[in-house]
């Protein structure tokens, strides 16, 4: 498949989280190109207050969508769309998709209508996740779990290091060992990089749980959303409908970093296995 503008999808995330939204996205749009920028400065994000995240997204998005001129951006990331999706949106001219917990797609599967949300600490307090539950899983009861340790462990697993499954055990422990958790059949993996390890949760799991994310929503709201952006672009290209990024000629995938560590080294045979071979620092 082709498609008539060469202007990328930026995604968005504190680290490699949101490369578990980047696949779905690839399997539908496989010849979009792609920006994945991981704010690895200011990782982690979970353990962060609102303030200090709405106070970093907006303007490292903006930062983004000047030097990259996206057609469309992703956050890919629940704690910082939970919080700084409203002004994210008010800040930038381009669509600006973002990444909210599961709760409808699990509310519509779960039998014993209890619900765990496994999130990083920050999400899970949310009033979003609040109005969510209200809206969309009024008749369950909605268990919640902050884990910074999995957001750690993600990150672990795609730097090629090996992790403990007792650490996985241990997390999933927080949620199902909490008052009603030994009802919940249905998890929300509500933080992107949670579903990067749904195989160790799986593996880890004392019983048989069905695992939600919200990858596939996502990908399907980018495709439409593009798709509509095409046909209306028939028309005269606008400024942004042609990628030219700083030092290339070409259109390619590029994961950004806001930092240049070791650990970026460490990430590459992962970003290569979702096609970013390319690695660039802000
Ligand atoms: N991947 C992010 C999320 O979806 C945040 C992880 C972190 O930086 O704590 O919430």
């Amino acid at each position: 498949m082709t498609t008539p503008t060469t202007a990328p999808i930026l995604l968005f995330d504190s680290g490699v989280g949101g490369l578990s939204v980047l696949a779905p996205i690839r399997t539908r749009l496989p010849a979009r190109p792609v920006v994945y920028a991981a704010d690895n400065a200011g990782f982690p994000y979970g353990t962060k207050t609102e303030a200090e995240i709405a106070a970093r997204v907006p303007a490292l998005l903006g930062r983004l969508v000047e030097r990259y001129r996206p057609a469309l951006v992703v956050i890919a990331c629940n704690t910082a769309s939970t919080i700084a999706l409203h002004s994210v949106r008010a800040a930038l001219d381009v669509p600006v998709v973002g990444t909210v917990p599961a709760i409808k797609p699990a509310a519509a599967l779960s039998v014993t209508r209890v619900i765990g949300v496994l999130g990083t600490a920050a999400t899970v307090r949310q009033p979003y996740v609040d109005r969510l539950a209200a809206e969309f899983a009024a008749d369950c009861t909605v268990v919640r779990h902050g884990s910074a340790r999995l957001v750690e462990l993600a990150e672990a697993k795609l730097r090629g290091e090996a992790t403990d499954p007792a650490d996985y055990a241990r997390e999933l422990g927080g949620l199902l060992d909490a008052p009603h958790g030994d009802r919940i059949d249905t998890v929300v993996l509500a933080c992107t990089h949670f579903p990067l390890l749904a195989a160790e949760l799986a593996a880890a799991a004392p019983r048989p749980l069905m695992f939600v994310d919200g990858g596939e929503g996502i990908a399907h709201r980018v495709a439409y959303l593009l798709s509509n952006t095409v046909a209306a672009s028939a028309a005269p290209a606008g400024p942004r409908a042609v990628f030219n990024p700083p030092g290339a000629g070409e259109a390619v995938d590029r994961a950004v970093f806001t930092r240049a560590d070791r650990a970026v080294d460490a990430l590459r045979p992962a970003l290569h296995s979702f096609g970013l071979d390319a690695i660039e620092f802000l």
